[in-house]
């Protein structure tokens, strides 16, 4: 399984690739508010990381944009979409799943711009955008579950879908929004194919306090090894 990480902090995204190799990256609005920077001053920020790592191309490191959520009209979705597309050819365009945002994503992609759909809830919004060739959808785990929703069966049916009609691996499902280390198993476990979350999430994934408690122990064990 594939990770990404969810921000639009370039340090953060640096900090990730050298640590624990991430996949790709996620950006959204709202992380690129966090960011505290301009939109084109970030893009332009992935964008020189990519040249400087030299894995140009969505290929080898995809990453997400997300066009002005105001846009309702297709036209202009695949207008700024192609824009944005041209800047960098990691860009990956995100797109919402409503009616004019599917429009757009199928207009995109028969122009060869790659496009991820976000905002996904329920597994009936993720086949449009797999029956019209998307390369990501993003169904949304955190949100689900921070209102009351268990999120288990919702990427099982995803994946289950996609298994029925040869969508798996065409476009790959990004569980997005994922919050802690048992929604990335539950993820893990159903099949699919990337889980997009913030720094913290990943680290805190890979903690467990017996982990430090067994170093200590074996720390003690070689400190009272008799030396040769
Ligand atoms: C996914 O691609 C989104 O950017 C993201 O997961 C949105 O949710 P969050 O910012 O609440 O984590």
């Amino acid at each position: 399984m594939k990770y990404f990480l969810d921000s639009a902090k370039i340090d953060e995204i640096r900090e990730a690739y050298e640590t624990f190799g991430i996949d790709g990256v996620t950006t959204n609005p709202n992380h690129i508010m966090n960011s505290g920077k301009p939109f084109l001053t970030v893009l332009g920020e992935l964008a020189a990381f990519v040249k400087e790592k030299d894995i140009e191309g969505w290929e080898k490191f995809p990453i997400s944009v997300e066009i002005n959520p105001h846009l309702d009209d297709a036209d202009e979705m695949v207008a700024m979409g192609k824009k944005i597309a041209g800047m960098c050819p990691n860009f990956v365009i995100k797109i919402p799943c409503t009616q004019a945002g599917i429009t757009a994503a199928r207009k995109l992609e028969q122009a060869g711009v790659r496009t991820n759909v976000t905002l996904v809830f329920t597994p009936s919004q993720a086949l449009l955008p797999a029956k019209n060739g998307s390369l990501f959808v993003s169904p949304f785990i955190g949100w689900k579950e921070s209102s009351g929703e268990s999120c288990e069966q919702y990427i099982q049916d995803i994946v289950d879908i996609y298994g029925n009609y040869g969508y798996l691996g065409k476009t790959e499902i990004i569980c997005a929004a994922v919050r802690t280390g048992k929604q990335i198993a539950d993820c893990a476990v159903a099949g699919a194919d990337i889980v997009t979350a913030g720094l913290q999430v990943f680290k805190d994934s890979f903690y467990h306090p017996f982990t430090d408690y067994g170093l200590a122990k074996f720390q003690g064990a070689w400190d009272k090894t008799i030396t040769e």
